[in-house]
């Protein structure tokens, strides 16, 4: 079963409103419209509204970097999954500086997952281990309890809605990306087979699987040649138009029509 590859722009904190439009407007004329792989950007929740308005017609879709499971409520600095649903397609959870920055745990990422589902938008959500995991050799075992916790209650019918994103967190930012058949080895197991045991092998082998952390146009097609890898979640590289726009074509290239 062939899936549509899908290359998501994670901007963090960069870029303003101005900044974001702009980006997409030089982006967008840059894209093969024919090219079958799923564009993505996320931009900060601020940009969201106006990027929205200038990407209507363009074949780039949009993200947001997090999103609360309330609809409403007390909760100082957030932004709810059905506030964010009129702009967006994807929500971007359980990222590894979520994690360590906003304390959000795999209950959290859970309920997150649920809510975006439950309101008709795609969770992608990010899993992956610490150098002191990996070198302590848990890296399997680590991610296979992400993905699992990220997944109770998740219906067989939703799956097909579910992108979850590798990224070991010594790989995030720093230049030091997995070689792609390390990333291969860990999306396979860890990801794809824990898939396999809670969901089976048909729901298993659709769903999409980034690699992300320190992807670049130089290693990008390492990653893509990986039969399990469905493209990648892209910080640094995603924030520069050539950048994104060369990984775009990459993915478009290896993973064929
Ligand atoms: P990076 O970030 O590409 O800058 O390593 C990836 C991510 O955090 O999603």
């Amino acid at each position: 079963m062939a899936r549509t590859p899908i290359i998501a722009g994670n901007w963090k904190m960069n870029k303003t409103p101005d900044e974001a439009v702009a980006f997409v407007r030089e982006l967008t004329p840059k894209l093969r419209p024919h090219a079958n792989v799923e564009r993505v950007v996320a931009p900060t929740f601020l940009a969201l509204a106006s990027v929205a308005a200038e990407l209507k017609d363009s074949p780039v879709k949009l993200a947001a970097q997090d999103g609360h499971w309330d609809a409403s409520g007390a909760y100082t600095s957030q932004v709810s999954v059905s506030m964010l649903r009129p702009y967006v397609d994807y929500i971007i959870i359980g990222h590894s500086e979520c994690r360590a920055y906003l304390n959000e745990t795999d209950a959290n990422v859970n309920l997150k997952a649920k809510a975006i589902l439950d309101s008709g938008r795609k969770p992608i959500i990010a899993v992956g281990e610490s150098l002191a995991q990996n070198e302590a050799g848990e890296t399997v075992s680590f991610v296979r309890s992400q993905v699992s916790a990220a997944l109770v209650g998740i219906s067989p019918a939703q799956m097909g809605d579910v992108v979850i994103a590798y990224e070991p967190i010594w790989a995030i930012g720093t230049g030091k990306s997995a070689s792609g058949e390390l990333a291969e080895g860990i999306i396979k197991t860890a990801v794809r087979e824990t898939v396999e045991d809670l969901y089976g092998g048909d729901i298993a082998k659709a769903m999409r699987i980034q690699y992300g952390g320190s992807v670049k146009p130089g290693n990008m097609e390492e990653y893509m040649a990986q039969p399990n890898i469905d493209g990648a979640l892209v910080g640094g590289a995603s924030l520069d138009v050539e950048d994104f726009a060369a990984l775009v074509e990459i993915a478009a290239r290896v993973k064929g029509p």
